[in-house]
């Protein structure tokens, strides 16, 4: 079965095929940093005009890349939501109109639910499972028993991990997305310079803040001489980086263990983090719980994970009419 994906939650336009015979064929995806860096975070209106310009093309490159035409696929999935609004909608109605057009069974998809099944197109995933899904708008830990079952067992009060990333980096003066130069420069940085808060670490429910840090590493850095040095800024970074992990990591565990999983995985933009990656392998390796990183250009956001969640729903029976809604907000939902 051959699926294509759409994916324009946010401010990346991005297409992919899946072929359920040899896997991800295409996966190509249109970024619109530039566009969005002057303002340091996504502008929502630019970002539906971007996408209106260029999704159509990029679907008519994958085609012609592929050799096929619309009628040659089997179905056709779009993320529905969460996301911004408008760049939604750019993406839902040209899935629509390619599905009516062509007429193709169309799937709508949850966001989380793509960055989650990411892990699928790695390595088989094993299961029962809890995901920690860390993005730069959600930070959840989800079980999921099996593909297209999800509980939602907690979450942060505020920021996202990928927020306290962004915001620490352009506190820094880095650039957006905070994320990536933050991995890079943490690496040169000297542990046990700062100290940063974990807090609700006692708290019995499996909640995350990080509203605080984005406060501690303020008041650190305005307690330094400025302008501030390469070291200053790698040494902030290193200690921002650890405070974020052991935060996600603690909760990831004790959800974990709560649960009696055998595996865990990480979902969403900030399962890039390298950090991140290398102290899960070890917490997992310590509890013998099964662990694969998602490959790093399935983290971000990607359609080749929408197409791929897509086919499951397809190949579970699963359809969406023409009514099909975006939606801003929540949680992933059981589907099965
Ligand atoms: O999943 P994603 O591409 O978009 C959303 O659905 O939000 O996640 C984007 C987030 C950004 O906050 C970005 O800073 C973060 O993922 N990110 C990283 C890394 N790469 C991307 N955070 C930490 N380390 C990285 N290497
Ligand atoms: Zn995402």
């Amino acid at each position: 079965m051959k699926v294509l994906g759409i994916e324009t939650s946010c401010d990346d336009t991005s297409v992919a095929l899946y072929d359920s015979e040899t896997g991800v064929a295409e996966n190509l995806i249109s970024s619109q940093v530039e566009l969005h860096n002057n303002f340091g975070g996504v502008v929502p209106e630019l970002a539906s005009r971007a996408h209106l310009v260029n999704l159509l093309p990029i679907v008519d490159h994958l085609l012609q890349r592929q050799n096929l035409t619309l009628k040659d696929l089997d179905g056709l999935a779009v993320t529905a939501g969460p996301g911004l609004v408008g760049a939604l909608l750019v993406g839902l109605s040209t899935g629509k109109a390619l599905a009516m057009a062509a007429d193709l069974p169309l799937v709508g998809i949850h966001h989380i639910e793509g960055h989650i099944l990411a892990n699928a197109l790695t390595a088989d995933m094993v299961f029962p499972a809890m995901v920690l899904v860390v993005s730069g708008g959600h930070s959840e830990v989800i079980y999921m028993p099996e593909v297209g079952r999800y509980e939602k067992l907690g979450g942060t009060l505020d920021d996202a991990a990928g927020e306290a990333f962004d915001k620490t980096a352009k506190l820094l003066g880095l650039p957006y997305p905070g994320g990536p130069p933050i991995d890079r420069l943490a690496r040169k940085g000297t542990p046990g310079r700062f100290s940063f808060p974990r807090p609700l670490q006692k708290d019995p429910r499996i909640v995350f803040s990080f509203s605080g840090l984005k406060t501690a590493v303020r008041l650190a850095v305005e307690k330094l001489p400025q302008p501030l040095t390469e070291q200053d800024v790698c040494d902030v970074c290193y200690e921002t980086q650890e405070a974020i992990v052991d935060s996600l990591l603690q909760r990831l565990f004790k959800a974990a263990r709560l649960k009696h999983v055998k595996s865990v995985y990480l979902a969403g933009g900030v399962a890039a983090n390298g950090r991140l990656r290398e102290r899960t392998a070890e917490e997992a390796q310590k509890r013998g719980l099964h662990f694969i990183p998602p490959e790093r250009v399935y983290c971000t956001d990607n359609a080749a994970m929408i197409a791929y969640a897509g086919w499951c729903h397809l190949d579970a029976g699963r359809r969406d009419g023409l009514d099909l809604d975006s939606f801003p907000r929540g949680t992933v939902t059981t589907w099965r």
